[in-house]
Order: structure tokens, then sequence, then C-alpha cells
């Protein structure tokens, strides 16, 4: 039964991949290379293609800014199935943009540091695995340096966010209160999402407004970090992304360890490290709710909202027991229901929660990947289980989905999985969940 379902993920991957040494998303809805979704595939490739898994780390890393910035989507093809394309984003106003590929100007969760160090723990060639690091990992770090020097605006270990698809998270409720606070203009423009996918599960036109808004601010501002931190009307420090920032701080650590030398990059990673950590702790923790939260840089206050991303640093190992035991008991509390799949990634006990529209409440497999790691990681081997049980139970029920409604009985529909078919990740993370060696 596993090997079979490994040998569906595999089939999954493999269509996905491309010519030009890339994996899309999912076809038709996500035609294009995605940065967080790359680190994600390349971990389900390791398991049965090292040689692949390396191509797709390359072919992003090569995408890489000259100022260390990589972009969320590279746009390596043409396709008009998707928007908004390059034509939109004009990347190239930024004068360090690549001069090589197309791009967005914006970014995604830094995932590549832990993303090299679990190549490393799979490979069974060290040798070669270690050659591959040694000639990458200078760009994770310099991905890194470019998030400190340029995004921690208070110089305090944290770094914002401008846009809500840097997040991942794309139209999660966090960003309702935001929206509120601007008025875009009505654009007109051809969706192409609502094409592949039922528009009950993705943004409305008015949220879209508001995210290609933002995007004329910053082409406004040639996408320069410091004017962007100036007039973005959205600028966040985001727990997830700040959680998977430290978490691949750690593994760029113990990478450099292993190669040797690099003393400089050690102490600036260790250095920034500790503020993070720190940081993270005091400013996005709030203790009322028992869970990290958003911070909007703008009102500079807490967003006190829960989502998946709330339990996000048990990933990172930055909370300490405490506050890792008061975590889980928010978790199991309003998320842990017995008739609900875990974990849904916005509170389900919220009004602004909705089990069927992408991250306003379904679940996501790279969100389930990294809980279920992170609960592991600090002994609550139990809960990590039903979340990796939950995990592929929906998979194995309804398909190699983007997100799943987290309703165990759904009176909307037979097929509980939404979004794209045939995505990636779930098929790349499913593939690390049973190969694991427990
Ligand atoms: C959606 C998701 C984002 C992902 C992208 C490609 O925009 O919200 O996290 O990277 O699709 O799969």
């Amino acid at each position: 039964m596993q090997e079979q379902l490994i040998q569906r993920a595999i089939t999954v991957l493999e269509n996905n991949f491309q010519k030009g040494g890339f994996t899309i998303p999912s076809k038709g809805l996500y035609p294009f290379q995605w940065k967080w979704d790359s680190g994600f595939i390349a971990l389900g490739f390791a398991h049965y293609n090292m040689k692949r898994a390396k191509k797709e780390i390359e072919t992003l890393l090569d995408a890489q800014w000259e100022n260390g910035f990589i972009p969320h989507i590279i746009f390596h093809t043409d396709s008009d199935t998707y928007f908004p394309g390059p034509d939109f984003h004009q990347s190239s106003l930024h004068p360090q943009a690549s001069k090589k590929v197309r791009s967005t100007g914006m970014t995604q969760p830094p995932v590549f540091g832990f993303i090299l160090q679990k190549l490393y723990e799979i490979a069974e060639d060290k040798e070669d695995i270690l050659k591959f690091i040694r000639t990458h990992i200078d760009k994770v770090y310099d991905n890194h340096v470019y998030f400190y020097e340029n995004r921690d605006i208070n110089d305090e270990g944290l770094v914002y966010i401008y846009h809500n698809w840097e997040s991942g998270t794309d139209n999660s409720p966090m960003w309702d209160d935001i929206w509120e606070t601007m008025n875009p203009p009505e654009y007109t423009f051809e969706r192409r999402d609502t094409s592949h996918v039922d528009p009950a599960q993705r943004p409305s036109k008015r949220e879209y407004d508001h995210y290609l808004y933002i995007i004329d601010i910053a082409k406004k501002y040639l996408y320069d970090d410091t004017k962007i931190a100036e007039h973005s009307p959205f600028l966040v420090q985001d727990p997830l992304f700040n959680a998977i920032l430290i978490k691949s701080n750690s593994a760029l650590i113990q990478l450099y360890k292993v190669l040797g030398g690099n003393e400089d990059k050690l102490s600036y990673l260790n250095e920034q490290q500790i503020k993070s950590k720190k940081t993270l702790n005091d400013k996005l923790y709030n203790d009322e709710l028992g869970a990290y939260v958003h911070y909007d840089l703008r009102k500079n206050m807490q967003i006190p909202y829960i989502s998946s991303s709330s339990f996000s640093p048990l990933f990172s190992g930055a909370p300490d027991k405490e506050k890792a035991e008061r975590l889980v008991n928010t978790m199991m509390t309003k998320f842990g229901d017995e008739d609900r799949y875990l974990c849904a990634s916005f509170d389900p006990t919220h009004e602004r929660f909705d089990p069927r529209k992408y991250w306003r409440g379904p679940v996501w497999i790279n969100l389930n990947w990294m809980l279920y790691n992170g609960l592991k990681n600090y002994g609550y081997q139990e809960i990590a289980d039903r979340v990796k049980n939950d995990s592929l139970q929906l998979i194995e029920k309804y398909g190699f989905f983007e997100y799943f409604d987290s309703r165990k009985s759904n009176p909307d529909s037979e097929n509980s999985g939404y979004g794209g078919d045939n995505f990636s990740w779930s098929a790349a993370l499913l593939i690390d969940f049973l190969k694991e060696k427990t």
C-alpha cells in the first residue's frame, strides 16, 4: 500500500518536472518555478533521485539576484495560463535583478538551509552531497544576509514581508484588517486561476486588487527595500517566515561546521540567531492566546489571530519547553477536535474560518510537515503522529491535492481535495513522510 502511494507520488513529480531542470507546483494553475515549493520538491526527489534534487535547487539558486535576494517565482518559460506574469511584475526595475531570467520582485520563506541539511542526512554518498553543498551553501547564506541587512529594519533579528504572497499563506484572514486600511483601484485583468479551480476555493477579485496594488507600489520604488519599508501599506513580521529563517540558520551553522572553516560566516549566523530567537519570543508570542502571532509594522501592533503559522516556531526550536507546552495546548484545544483533520490553516473557532477556502481554513501538507517535525523534536510524538497520519489519510483518500477540507465529514462535497490536483509538494512530502527512518 505504502509502496503504491510512493509510486503515485513519484509519477506526480515526474509529470511536473520540466525540461529546463525545474518542477512546477501544478499543471495549468502554477506553470513556473516557485521558491519554497522548489525546496520541498527537492526533498521528495532526494529519496529516489538525488541528481534531480540537486538540479532543482541549482536551477532555483541560479535565479538569485546580485544582492542575495531570491524571487518567489522564476518565469523560466512563457505561459498564458497564469496571471500576474512577468510583464506585470517587471522585476528588472531593480538594478540588481537577475539578467538571466525573469522573475517576480518579491520572495518566499527561506527553506533552502534546512533543505540542504535534509539532503545531507538522506544522501548515501556523503562525499558527493558535501561537494554539492560546498558549491551552493554560500548562495543560501547570502540570501540570509540579504534578509538581515535589508529587511530587519529595527535591527532586532526579525525580517519583514511586504506582500501577502511572500508569506506563502496567500489569503489568510490575518491580512483582512490590513486590506481594510487600503483602497486600491479596481484593476481590469483576466484571472487565470479561476479557470482551473472553483472560485469558491480561491481569493476574491477584490482581494486580488489589493495584491496587485502592493506590487504597483513596489514597482514605483523600483523594488527598493528601504523605500518599500517606508511606503508599503503591507509590512508584517510573520512567525512562519521567521521560524523558517531560524531553522535554516541552524542548518547552515551545522553544515558550515561539517565543511570546516568559514569562521566569519559562523559568527555572523550565530549572532543573528541569538537575536532572532529572542525577538521571536519577545515580540511575536502572545501570552493571552498561548500562540505566536503576526506583527503589523504599520500599526505597530500584533495581529491577534491564530493560524497554523502560529505553531510553526516549534519547527524552529526557538520556544522553551513552557512555551512549547502552551502552544500544543492551544493547538489541541482550538484545532484538535476529533471531527477535524490536523491542522487547519486558520483558527476553526473564529468567525473568519472557512474550511474550503485556500489559506482560510483548509489543511496544507507543507505546514503539516513542519508541524510534524517540530512536535516530534519537542517530544510530542503522539500528536505528531496524528498530524502525519491525517496528512497521509487525506492524500490516500482524495489524491495529491493542493489543500484539503479540514472537516472529517464534509457536507459540501464528496471530494475534500481542493485547488490544484497532482500538486508537487503534497507528493514530495508524502514521500518524505513515508521514507522516514523511525
Ligand atoms: C499558492 C500558495 C503558495 C505556493 C504557490 C505555488 O500561491 O499559497 O504558498 O507557493 O501557490 O504552489
